[in-house]
């Protein structure tokens, strides 16, 4: 084939792929994580292992993973037990299946725990269910392979994401505010002694001062929900996932915090 003729295929592609490709609320350019708004100190609690509160529940998580259940084996003797084999393994959540449904960290370890290892699954906010995937999460901070992060991209591509996106510019609650008009149009603004961020999940499940503990993402989303005065929609449905897998693209390239301190 002539070398214009591929040229013209290869421009075509691409603008197939720039049509396709949902409009940004924030610049990839501007996208920080919530740590960028955080006080120094909470900044230092963060980032040193020895100090994080949560390394009490990433601990307890790596004991977990060595430990066989009942009547079936240890997440170690299928997955391995260095870090190593498991970095990206919780970058790579959440995940749309083929039939369409969302797969995030929590449940993909619940079913492992049921269908591996044959054992009741953990319920969300476990202290077991926050240990196992605190300690998933820190053995896959930092930067996201590449494999991963078109793996985020393609989530625009999913009826889960359409939910979520249309969630996150509705208008909810007594306060009548979309997720959009804080996170998106107020970030960098206090709000009752915070600072508001961009609302990226990168460094959840968290400890957060206020919790004197950890909680998931679903518990920070539910968090915001009462903030404007909405029912929050339960652990692990169909509102939260989707607003999750809208959430895991918006934030796009920025790496893995977790297991994160906030106030
Ligand atoms: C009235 C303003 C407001 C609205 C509306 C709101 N939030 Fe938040 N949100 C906050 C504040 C304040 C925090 C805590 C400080 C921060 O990180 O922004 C927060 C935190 C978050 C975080 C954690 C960020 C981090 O780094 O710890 C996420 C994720 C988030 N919000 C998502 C959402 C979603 C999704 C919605 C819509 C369902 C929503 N928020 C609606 C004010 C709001
Ligand atoms: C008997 C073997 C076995 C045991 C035990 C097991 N798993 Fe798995 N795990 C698998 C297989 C097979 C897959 C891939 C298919 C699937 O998703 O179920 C997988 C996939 C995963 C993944 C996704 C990895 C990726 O990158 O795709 C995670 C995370 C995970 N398991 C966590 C756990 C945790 C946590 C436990 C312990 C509570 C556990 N597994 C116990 C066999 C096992």
């Amino acid at each position: 084939m002539k070398r214009w003729v591929l040229v013209c295929i290869w421009l075509l592609a691409c603008l197939g792929a720039a049509a396709q490709s949902p409009q940004r609320g924030i610049a990839l350019t501007d996208l920080k994580s919530g740590t960028a708004f955080m006080s120094a100190d909470l900044r230092t609690l963060q980032s040193d292992d020895g100090l994080n509160p949560a390394s009490l529940w990433w601990l307890q998580g790596e004991r977990l993973w060595q430990q066989p259940a009942t009547d079936g084996p240890a997440c170690a003797s299928c997955h391995g037990k260095e870090p190593g084999r498991l970095a990206s393994m919780a970058a790579g959540f959440p995940r749309v299946t083929q039939s369409g449904a969302v797969l995030n960290l929590e449940a993909q370890i619940n079913q492992c725990r049921t269908q591996q290892q044959k054992a009741p699954a953990w319920a969300y906010e476990s202290e077991a269910l926050l240990a196992i995937s605190a300690w998933l999460a820190k053995s896959s901070r930092g930067e996201m392979q590449e494999g991963t992060r078109t793996a985020k991209m393609q989530l625009s591509q999913t009826a889960s994401w359409q939910r979520g996106q249309a969630q996150y510019y509705q208008r909810i609650g007594q306060m009548n505010l979309a997720c959009a008009q804080c996170h998106e149009q107020n970030w960098g603004r206090r709000l009752g002694g915070e600072t508001m961020s961009q609302g990226h999940p990168v460094a959840y499940p968290a400890y957060r001062l206020e919790w004197q503990g950890m909680g998931s993402l679903h518990r920070r989303l539910r968090a915001c929900f009462s903030g404007v005065r909405a029912e929050p929609p339960a652990f692990g449905s169909q509102a939260l996932l989707d607003l999750e897998v809208f959430l895991a693209w918006r934030a796009g390239p920025l790496p893995l915090e977790a297991p994160g301190v906030r106030r």
